[in-house]
């Protein structure tokens, strides 16, 4: 077996680690990472990368216990870096993160994963086991709710405080005599994402059933991404359209007024989907050019049709003491319509942010026994 060799190059060190791989560390990183520069209570960085020159070299660099020893030239300094901070931050690689769940597309045929709302509210694990379903597949559901205004907003408050919204901290979902949405009438609300029209659309939606009485309104779902890259296979131009050219949202009534252009699809920096804005009732006025109009109506189609398809699109009905969770910046929800004066329906909304959901998954790894 080789031992951790180190080579002095002319703007970078190569560090070869006992298993051969290599990584090439930058004198300027080195320089920028020194850990004598961290604040020792917040581990925030106090250096100031313009005391420096830009381009500093290293006088004398030895191995001392463990440690990596860099004296620099031309300044009274001197950095000790501990093999394994080295080995954990490779240059062009990203350091392992317990919130990176990758995530599973799914289609129709998709069987919900189920949770337990008394475990999650007195156990880490199974919070993490529910958090780690909703990272990957962007739907679950929690069963055994207690039947209270409040007790589906408790078991998302496990993950991380709400987002507030112009609908409020928490939102109602009932049939109302003055609707200033179309979730708060009976009508049938297609597959969409919720709030488009912000500039950061909340991250994970929570719906409490209380009451599913009346006749109607059963839930659908799809998976947006399984749409997305079922759409980017057959029509590459449609998908490129989706990702590119910004379309407006906007919700208005007597108290807010809130607008963005953005496209349906947004990828992610390793070509994936990092969010979809998929809401054809708060869509507003197409206002691209003319000429380009034609093909993103056909692009736009092309999504929609998916989303009517049920090789996609999964049914059910809630039950009082359910709570769907899903993330709404991947997920498209919808509801069919509903009898008011067959019975009373009711559920209770509200959101977290994905970077609280984050947040907590890399707490939860913190404190998880080896
Ligand atoms: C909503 C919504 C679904 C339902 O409130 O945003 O989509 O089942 N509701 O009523
Ligand atoms: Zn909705």
């Amino acid at each position: 077996m080789s031992s951790f060799v180190f080579t002095v190059g002319a703007d970078a060190l190569a560090l070869r680690w006992p298993d051969g791989s290599v990584s090439t560390c930058p004198y300027v990183w080195l320089r920028d990472n020194c850990p004598s520069v961290l604040h020792p209570q917040t581990r925030e960085r106090m250096f100031d990368l313009l005391s420096i020159p830009p381009d500093p070299r290293p006088r004398h660099v030895a191995l001392a216990d463990g440690l990596l020893v860099v004296t620099w030239a031309g300044e009274e300094h001197v950095s000790r870096f501990p093999l394994d901070w080295l080995a954990r931050h490779r240059p062009g690689t990203r350091p392992a993160d317990p919130a990176d769940i990758p995530r599973v597309p799914w289609k129709g045929d998709f069987r919900i994963p189920r949770h337990d709302a008394a475990a999650i509210l007195s156990d880490d694990g199974a919070l993490a086991a529910w958090m780690a379903d909703l990272a990957r597949s962007g739907l679950a559901i929690v069963g055994g709710v207690a039947d209270e205004v409040g007790a589906g907003s408790a078991l998302a408050e496990r993950i991380g405080f709400l987002r507030r919204t112009n609908f409020g901290i928490t939102f109602e979902v009932v049939s109302r005599p003055d609707p200033n949405n179309l979730a708060y009438t009976a009508e049938h609300l297609p597959l969409h994402t919720d709030l488009p029209n912000q500039e950061i659309p909340p991250g994970f939606q929570f719906l409490h059933c209380l009451a599913n009485a009346a006749e109607g309104g059963e839930s659908m779902f799809a998976d947006g991404i399984a749409i997305a890259e079922d759409l980017r296979a057959a029509d590459p131009e449609a998908f490129r359209l989706l990702c590119t050219v910004p379309i407006p949202f906007r919700f208005h009534d007597a108290e807010a007024d809130i607008a963005v252009h953005r496209p349906v699809l947004t990828p992610d920096d390793a070509g994936g989907i990092r969010e979809i804005r998929y809401n054809a009732h708060i869509a507003g006025t197409f206002d691209m050019p003319a000429q380009l109009m034609a093909d993103y109506y056909r692009a736009y189609r092309a999504f929609m049709t998916r989303t009517r398809q049920d090789r996609f699109v999964l049914s059910l009905r809630l039950a009082p003491g359910d709570m769907v969770a899903f993330d709404n910046r991947r997920t498209l929800h919808g509801r069919g319509r509903f009898h008011p004066n067959t019975g009373f329906r009711h559920l209770h909304g509200c959101y977290v942010d994905r970077g609280e959901f984050e947040s907590r998954l890399r707490l939860l790894a913190r404190h998880r026994p080896a």
